[in-house]
């Protein structure tokens, strides 16, 4: 089953508590918190202060997303922030090794995002030093967008290259996943899903996050 990674863009942030409290009673085990500077991506949405009273609300794994620009310029900031995983994104790290070797050393988990354009091929000499694989479903910068199918492809790709090499990495999806992709993107390989309007505009949010686990 996959692990279900609530995206906090589309939770509701005048009730943040209520919000971090339905997450923690559901049987999803990360939180996934989208960072953005309108730079690396059109939009601007929260960072640092707002990290940091998440922690404070819950217990399982707060799962960084940077979409920044220089983002070894904050990683350090995040760890005190209380984020376990912190994943950049390939396109914005020319020196990408010293920014795991940076983010490893901090106690994080590291991760790496590829936009949609972006071939997974790029990955084959950085995959054995890192612990997750973000493929981005979407163009990052928004909640609510449609899943591109391409991925399915990269994802079975990117399993194949894990696999061959005998590596232990999570392959997260993010973007536009949705009841009635979600069984063929864990089909494709990948264990790992975000979720924001499937859950938090869902009625039943809870529920949501059961059914996108048990598809
Ligand atoms: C997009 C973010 C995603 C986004 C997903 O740039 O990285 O995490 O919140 O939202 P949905 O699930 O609504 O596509
Ligand atoms: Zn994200």
């Amino acid at each position: 089953m996959p692990i279900i990674a609530p995206s906090f863009l589309a939770s509701n942030f005048l009730r943040l508590e209520e919000e971090c409290n339905m997450v923690n009673n559901s049987e999803a085990e990360w939180f996934h918190l989208d960072v953005m500077d309108g730079r690396f991506v059109p939009n601007i949405s929260f960072g640092l202060p707002v990290i940091e009273h998440i922690r404070k609300a819950t217990t399982k794994i707060c799962d960084v997303h940077l979409m920044i620009e220089e983002p070894g310029k904050y990683a350090a900031d995040f760890r005190k922030a209380g984020a376990d995983n912190l994943c950049v994104h390939i396109e914005a790290c020319p020196n990408l090794h010293r920014n795991i070797q940076q983010i490893k050393e901090l106690g994080m988990k590291a991760g790496v995002a590829l936009n949609p354009h972006t071939p997974v091929h790029l990955l084959v000499d950085i995959l054995h030093e890192i612990d997750l694989v973000n493929l981005m479903s979407v163009n990052p910068g928004f909640g609510g967008q449609k899943f591109i199918p391409y991925t399915l492809e990269k994802i079975k790709q990117v399993r194949r290259m894990i696999d061959e090499r005998g590596l232990n990495v999570h392959i997260e999806i993010d973007g536009g996943v949705t009841f009635d992709n979600a069984a063929s993107i864990v089909a494709a390989g990948a264990d790992v899903l975000v979720a924001g309007s499937t859950v938090f505009n869902s009625k039943d949010p809870v529920g949501a996050i059961a059914k996108l686990k048990s598809l």
